[in-house]
């Protein structure tokens, strides 16, 4: 395809953008479970105003635009003062990724210059999140995985086993994206400690929905900064906390750990350079929309939203328990979970059946599994999802192992032992995308 010669009326222009949109996924309806995070219409108007007020303004210069650099300095305020470290400090970033990748050069760049580190290692739970690979593939820090206990929590015993004069940080997450449960925090932040180690807490998932759980009696072991031995946290904003996307927090126990964050470049003949993140130009809208939805919703507000999401899952994990033939896997702390077949059904064909009914669940492996998250925009759906999923297990029960579709290329997949070719198929996949 080639530039058009001539260009289109706006709105022309729009709506070729609506036609495209028809066939994308109905976040509206509750019909996804991750990817978005919708809070109502009023919230998402809110959202978009905000966001447009600061379109066209740049977070890279914090000198010509006060506003941004007042709206992040209290954005992070607000996530520290939840996550029980009111004197952190932080950095907003674009996401959850971004802020674990800053997380982790972080820890790079301290033990290097207070330890002499040079092949530094970070000890990884089985269950975190890739972006923690991706952290290790760009800085270079070499990742030690260690099983998850057979509660799916990371097993503290063996990150003590993993430890090597060049470990330098140690994750756990609040909570982990496969099974949503909470890691042994106080015990990881301890280990670090005993050590002189860094250690990361990863609630891009729980840092804007645990506090709230806690506050409605939800009992939760400590997982945040109230936790001595904690050094740094990811908590997302465009997850739990609503924003619109493109908006994270990265945030450190102390300022002389974030130091090591900022990249400075003094020798440019185009000025003095310095970068606090990845991005080099920084996007206003999702500064000004985050803003927005934190005074907008206010504690009150939060509070109403967990509560929905609280009796969603609740009522969802318990559904699932009482179907024949499915199983909740572990003891979920949040508000995502995921479930298995218990008989030789497969469970990628009961992902295809709820496909049909026009749920889509997200699939899972090692072991195959279905997975849920539920957010506000979940409310009242419970039942409906319940008798869909009995039927679809029924259904699934009924055909057997699937040899065909979506669930026997998932099931195929998940078993080969060569996870060479699967990386192969995946980068094929996603090499035939696009151009
Ligand atoms: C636990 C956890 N950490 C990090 C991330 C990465 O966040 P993002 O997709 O915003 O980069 C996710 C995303 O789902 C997550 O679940």
């Amino acid at each position: 395809m080639k530039l058009p010669e001539n260009g289109r009326q706006p709105s022309e222009v729009l709506s070729a953008l609506d036609e495209m949109r028809a066939n994308d996924a109905r976040w509206r309806d509750g019909r996804t479970f991750s990817l978005v995070y919708y809070g109502g219409d009023e919230l998402l108007t809110l959202l978009h105003d905000a966001f447009f007020k600061f379109f066209s303004e740049n977070a890279l210069n914090p000198m010509a635009f006060p506003s941004l650099r007042r709206m992040e300095t209290e954005v992070l305020s607000m996530v520290a003062d939840l996550l029980h470290g009111p004197d952190c400090v932080g950095s907003m970033t674009t996401g959850g990724t971004e802020s674990i990748l800053m997380a982790v050069k972080t820890a790079r760049e301290f033990a290097a210059n207070t330890r002499g580190i040079s092949r530094p290692e970070m000890i990884l739970p089985d269950s975190v999140h890739p972006a923690f690979h991706k952290a290790a593939h760009y800085f270079n820090v070499k990742p030690v995985v260690v099983p998850v206990g057979e509660d799916y929590r990371a097993d503290v015993a063996a990150m003590r086993a993993a430890i090597t004069p060049n470990t330098i940080l140690l994750v756990g997450s609040a909570p982990s994206y496969p099974q949503g449960v909470v890691d042994p925090i106080p015990e990881i932040a301890a280990l670090a400690e005993e050590h002189g180690l860094l250690c990361h807490v990863d609630a891009c998932l729980g840092g804007m929905l645990l506090p709230f759980f806690v506050k409605l009696g939800q009992r939760l072991p400590a997982f945040d900064f109230a936790v001595p031995g904690v050094t740094s946290m990811s908590c997302d904003l465009h997850k739990y906390g609503y924003a619109a996307k493109g908006a994270s927090t990265v945030l450190y126990r102390s300022r002389a750990l974030r130091r090591h964050q900022f990249v400075v470049y003094t020798d440019w003949s185009g000025g003095l350079y310095g970068s606090p993140s990845m991005t080099g130009t920084r996007a206003g809208g999702p500064i000004g929309a985050a803003w927005a939805v934190l005074n907008y919703l206010g504690e009150s507000g939060y509070l109403r939203m967990a509560r929905q999401t609280l009796d969603t899952v609740q009522a969802l994990v318990a559904g699932v328990r009482a179907i024949p033939g499915l199983a909740v896997m572990g003891e979920p702390d949040m508000s995502v979970f995921s479930f298995a077949t218990t008989d030789a059904s497969d469970i990628y064909r009961v992902g295809d059946e709820m496909d049909t009914r026009g749920w889509h669940l997200d699939r899972q492996q090692r072991p195959p599994s279905l997975h849920m998250m539920i957010t506000a925009a979940h409310t009242g759906l419970a039942p409906q999802i319940l008798a869909d999923l009995a039927a679809a297990t029924e259904v699934a029960r009924a055909a057997g192992p699937a040899t065909s579709g979506a669930a026997a290329m998932y099931g195929m997949m998940g078993s080969l032992p060569d996870r060479t070719m699967v990386r192969e198929f995946v980068l094929d996949f996603m090499d035939g995308l696009d151009r």
